[in-house]
């Protein structure tokens, strides 16, 4: 009798894992019908490689351009985020974390984010949140036909302008430092760009390859002894660390172009920057056509190239810098944090 009643309950058991099983199947399969339960919902996961303000305003950015989509984190879609803090084991681990807990379409911000994702996954979207080198960095095999399950925004940074807004500001620069970190395949990118763009222009280039934050107080103090301005790439690293590098920077008093807006405000004289919040939002529209149901190897790679000039005009009085009227007419002009 008290073995029947085991066994009895045993099977119970089984008919119930089965039916949630079958449910749970049946549930991915419907994943588009709009639901309140929230075990139904659509998942995106979002990984951040590690936080700096850009990356957090990215990730922002992702969440209400789901919501400008129709994607309500909590109403009509679950949103699962995590942030790797800079270091490549727990982006792995939290990719996989991601990918159990059954996330729909995956973001990555950053590039060593989105690696560490498409690395995870062959067959779950994985949407590429602000990478500058999309294809070098062997995320997508080209940019207008992605061809695997990764797609999503590349933000070229405008080298060339911010090469030439350093060229109006300061006339009488020969000199440039480019200081990145020796392991970001985004900077190195950047950086190969904006070295063509400033031999072209006629200066000496400079570089510094840094391998880690710990590194940047005595780079910049080298750099910044050794060339008339500092050009900073969107590197993580540094973003990561900029007060550091502004503050020897500003003991030498040695003007930084930056590639990003809040950077500016952060410190750097000047750059013709990319929105990152809008690239965040952009990212986040590309998120919601993949719930939607686009197929991440046939949707083109969105190119954002264009930037706004923006200036800190304290920093370029401190620093001794005219801004010529032109420049103050086109430019936005901010004053530093
Ligand atoms: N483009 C960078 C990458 O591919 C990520 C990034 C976006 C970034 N915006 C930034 C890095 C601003 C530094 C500053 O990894």
């Amino acid at each position: 009798m008290k073995n029947k009643g085991i066994i009895g309950s045993i099977i119970a058991i089984a008919v119930i894992l089965i039916g949630v099983f079958a449910y749970q199947m049946g549930s991915r399969q419907t994943t588009s019908s709009a639901t309140t339960d929230s075990s139904e919902l659509q998942t995106v996961g979002i990984l951040q490689f590690i936080s700096h303000p850009s990356l957090d305003q990215i990730k922002d950015g992702v969440v209400d351009g789901l919501k400008d989509a129709g994607y309500v984190d909590g109403e009509n879609i679950k949103i699962e985020y995590l942030n790797g803090q800079g270091d490549q084991s727990k982006l792995d681990t939290m990719s996989q974390q991601l990918i159990s807990k059954n996330s729909d379409v995956l973001v990555g911000v950053a590039t060593p984010a989105a690696k560490a994702l498409a690395n995870a996954t062959s067959d779950i979207p994985v949407v590429m949140g602000a990478i500058s080198d999309p294809v070098g960095s062997g995320l997508v095999k080209s940019l207008e036909e992605p061809g695997n399950n990764v797609t999503g925004l590349n933000n070229l940074s405008p080298v060339n302008q911010q090469i030439e807004l350093a060229k109006e500001l300061l006339p009488e620069a020969k000199t440039v430092g480019m200081i990145y970190s020796s392991s970001e395949e985004n900077s190195l990118a950047q950086i190969a760009r904006a070295e063509k763009k400033a031999a072209d222009e006629g200066y000496t280039v400079n570089k510094y390859a840094i391998s880690s934050s710990n590194e940047i107080s005595q780079i910049t103090q080298q750099a910044a002894g050794e060339n008339d301005f500092l050009y900073i790439p969107q590197d993580n690293i540094i973003a990561n660390a900029f007060d550091t590098l502004v503050q020897e920077a500003d003991k030498a008093k040695i003007p930084v172009f930056v590639s990003v807006d809040n950077m500016v405000k952060q410190g750097g004289v000047a750059t013709v920057g990319q929105n990152q919040y809008q690239m965040g939002i952009e990212t986040g529209k590309i998120a919601a056509e993949m719930l939607a149901g686009a197929d991440p190897a046939k949707t083109p790679v969105t190119v954002i190239d264009t930037g706004d000039t923006i200036i800190n005009e304290t920093k370029a009085a401190e620093l001794g810098i005219t801004i010529p009227d032109n420049l103050k007419n086109k430019a936005e002009l901010v004053e530093g944090d």
